[in-house]
């Protein structure tokens, strides 16, 4: 941030008449739908040169020798990289990115050479040309109990490995009622419907920047200031943008491998366009992906199911190469009462791709495990499983002891129970046959933490026409941000939305923080009211054309005094085949407390996109690793599998009306994430009330039930 630029105390937006909760249209809607919008690789011009990535086949060993002669006599091919060609880069600690540098390969899948070539073809034929010979090591892939023993210094993004508070152990020998159980999530990959891809030229010689990216990303600015120094450069230096982005799920939160090695291939061929696209199969290797976790859980609670101790040991794997550790447990330390309380993770170091983030990493896989764990203590003490939620509510933060901002997950459950008819669930499991099929019915608590990230600054300028340009380098990866954006610039100036005129997605705008951790409308939001507002300070009512402000928010203060969250409550109904086993899943209802609705219409798509995720890691998704190897055999749609529209009945999503003032000036908190938490575990608890078998793993398929099922 520019030492000049002011920082802002924000005041609340409010205008009335208001462009906030109006469902518009998507302003980039029709570009979408007509082609016209240009995601990353279409930026490339006819002339670019296509980059191919060659990847290692082993899972640990060191390249012994690169045999380019093949692909260079192949028509068409201009290049071949590899660690002994490729330029050099600087000294960094993310081994992730350090690629084509050494002969070492810590995973299968690695980049390990690429080719340059004038068409794709050609590029993509040279790749299959080069011959690279390896020396193999042993190498451990798999995750176990026993090997998740190494104990990270802290989890994603930065918090307590461990916790505890009171004598779990005491609390546990003294309950009435104790649930000790382990609950298992499968390993999940990033799917965007837009595959990475980015497009780069070298320019050492430019007034400009040295090097310009075209990318598929959440964050332009994140990708400059992580590439910059690898390269020698200034981030100055480094111009990304990414116009538009056809989804990401947090695998394009981060820069990875293959962004670096587009960097290296245009430094190759200084002046000329590369074009890199990462192919479906190639992103199971290299763009991230959620680990498995195994959820060691015990609950102690009186005979009424009031809890008095919750203990969660999260086992999940990182790399070898470069450590992430997922915050499985972290939502566990916050969403219940309890006196006594413990929370662990460690991890299995094993020579395997880079694990990272995954829509709400952490919470997704720990609220499936605590949230099937408080069915368990509800069938144990026979309390009504909606109950059971509202008898252990808390009324301050657990974790912190701070005041909840607007804690309303009751009303979520009360309201979902209503709309649902959760009344009428018979109390005892596989109790309803309706012809061939099993009904049951679930519920389960959505918990996302309220983030404003600092480091956001939006500038505002006056046009001729009386419209105001609006700029901030924030990324819509197909949120909706563009659109809301606007809406929320509108009401800070106290104009229409047509009198907008947003620019984003590019580092030569005003810097901007990463489109994730349901952060991203919160974080710039802010910066657009805390520009409007200082504009407004300097400028008055009636602007000369062509003035201009810049501004960033002041700290978010309400931050360190309360504890920010945002609720939700899901209710599943569940079919279960009684020969086949098959699930089917008629409804699903989500009611959500999450701030302000800043546009009915883009939020309800993130909520029920969500809610189809969380549906879709029930039923469906497993990147399945085959220990041998080291490398996900999964590595396509056709064996990947993930929720389509005939897997999808009644989805709803509702929200509580809000008006958050604590987290942002707009009253909203962010939506991005909260609709996957929670929802495996409501789906695998109808499933479990449909059969009434015990069942503890994502996701749940019809072998696990065949056999088991009622009358089998
Ligand atoms: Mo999301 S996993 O924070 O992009």
């Amino acid at each position: 941030m520019s030492p000049q630029t002011p920082q802002v105390e924000v005041d609340p937006v409010r205008v009335v008449p208001s462009e906030m909760g109006r469902s518009l249209e998507r302003a980039d809607g029709v570009e979408k739908v007509t082609g016209r919008a240009r995601y990353a690789i279409e930026q490339a011009p006819s002339d670019a040169l296509h980059a191919w990535l060659v990847t290692s086949t082993v899972a640990r060993g060191r390249v012994t020798a690169v045999d380019h002669s093949q692909a260079l006599a192949h028509p068409g091919v201009v290049a071949v990289l590899d660690h002994t060609t490729a330029p050099r880069l600087e000294e960094s600690d993310n081994a992730e990115l350090v690629i084509l540098q050494d002969a070492e390969v810590g995973y299968r899948g690695q980049i390990v050479a690429l080719v340059l070539a004038e068409t794709s073809e050609a590029a993509r034929e040279g790749a299959a040309l080069v011959g690279v010979t390896y020396a193999e090591r042993p190498h451990e892939a798999e995750l176990r109990e026993d090997n998740a023993v190494h104990r990270p210094e802290s989890v994603n993004p930065d918090l307590p490995t461990d916790t505890e508070e009171g004598d779990v152990d005491a609390a546990l020998a003294a309950a009435e009622v104790v649930v000790e159980e382990t609950y298992r999530t499968a390993y999940e990959s990033n799917n965007p419907l837009e595959p990475h891809a980015v497009v780069a030229r070298w320019e050492p010689d430019a007034e400009g920047p040295v090097l310009t990216l075209h990318d598929s990303t959440q964050g332009v600015h994140g990708v400059a200031t992580a590439l910059a120094p690898l390269l020698g450069l200034e981030p100055e230096q480094v111009r990304v943008t990414a116009s538009y982005v056809g989804g990401g799920f947090g695998s394009k939160g981060e820069p990875h491998s293959h962004e670096v090695a587009a960097a290296l291939a245009a430094r190759a061929v200084p002046g000329r366009w590369v074009r890199l696209a990462v192919t479906r199969q190639q992103m199971f290797a290299m763009t991230g992906y959620r680990t498995a976790t195994i959820s060691k859980i015990r609950l102690g609670a009186h005979a009424d199911g009031v809890l008095t101790a919750i203990e969660h040991h999260a086992l999940e794997q990182t790399s070898r190469i470069r450590e992430y550790a997922e915050q499985t447990a972290t939502p566990t330390r916050m969403m219940y009462a309890a006196p006594h309380r413990r929370t662990t993770h460690r991890l299995a170091r094993l020579d395997v791709t880079v694990p990272s983030w995954m829509r709400a990493p952490g919470e997704m896989p720990g609220m499936f495990a605590h949230e099937v764990a408080m069915d368990d203590l509800a069938i144990a003490a026979g309390v009504d499983p909606v109950e059971l939620r509202l008898r252990n509510e808390p009324e301050t933060d657990p974790e912190t002891g701070l005041p909840w901002n607007d804690r309303r997950l009751v009303e979520c459950l009360e309201r979902g129970a209503e709309g649902f008819g959760w009344s009428e669930r018979p109390s005892e499991a596989g109790a309803r046959l309706d012809g061939e099929w099993w009904v049951g019915t679930g519920v389960a608590s959505a918990t996302y933490p309220m983030m404003r990230q600092p480091g956001n600054q939006a500038r505002i300028t006056a046009l001729p026409d009386g419209c105001y340009a609006v700029s901030i380098g924030a990324v819509d990866i197909g949120t909706g941000a563009r659109t809301v954006l606007a809406q929320i610039a509108a009401d800070a100036l106290g104009c229409p939305v047509t009198t907008i005129d947003l620019e984003i997605a590019d580092t030569t705008l005003p810097s901007a923080t990463v489109a994730g951790g349901s952060s991203g409308t919160s974080s710039w939001g802010t910066a657009i009211v805390a520009a409007a507002q200082q504009f407004r300070a300097d400028h008055g009512p009636s602007p000369d054309p062509g003035v201009s402000t810049t501004a960033s928010a002041a700290e978010h203060r309400a931050a360190q005094t309360h504890a920010m969250h945002s609720f939700g409550a899901v209710f599943a109904e569940a079919r279960v085949h009684r020969l086949t086993g098959e699930v089917r899943v008629p409804r699903l209802h989500g009611v959500y407390s999450v701030g302000r609705v800043i546009n009915p219409r883009t939020a309800r798509s993130q909520l029920l996109g969500g809610l189809v995720m969380g549906l879709s890691a029930a039923l469906l998704e497993e990147s399945w690793r085959d220990p041998r190897f080291g490398h996900f055999v999964t590595q396509d749609l056709a064996t990947y599998h993930v929720a389509t529209h005939a897997d999808v009945q009644d989805l709803r999503a509702d929200w509580l009306e809000e008006d958050d003032q604590l987290a942002t000036p707009m009253g909203s908190r962010g939506i991005g994430e909260i609709g996957i938490v929670g929802t495996s575990a409501a789906v695998l608890n109808a499933v479990r009330h449909a059969v009434g078998i015990p069942l503890r793993q994502i996701p749940v398929t019809p072998d696990q039930l065949v056999g088991a099922l009622p009358g089998s």
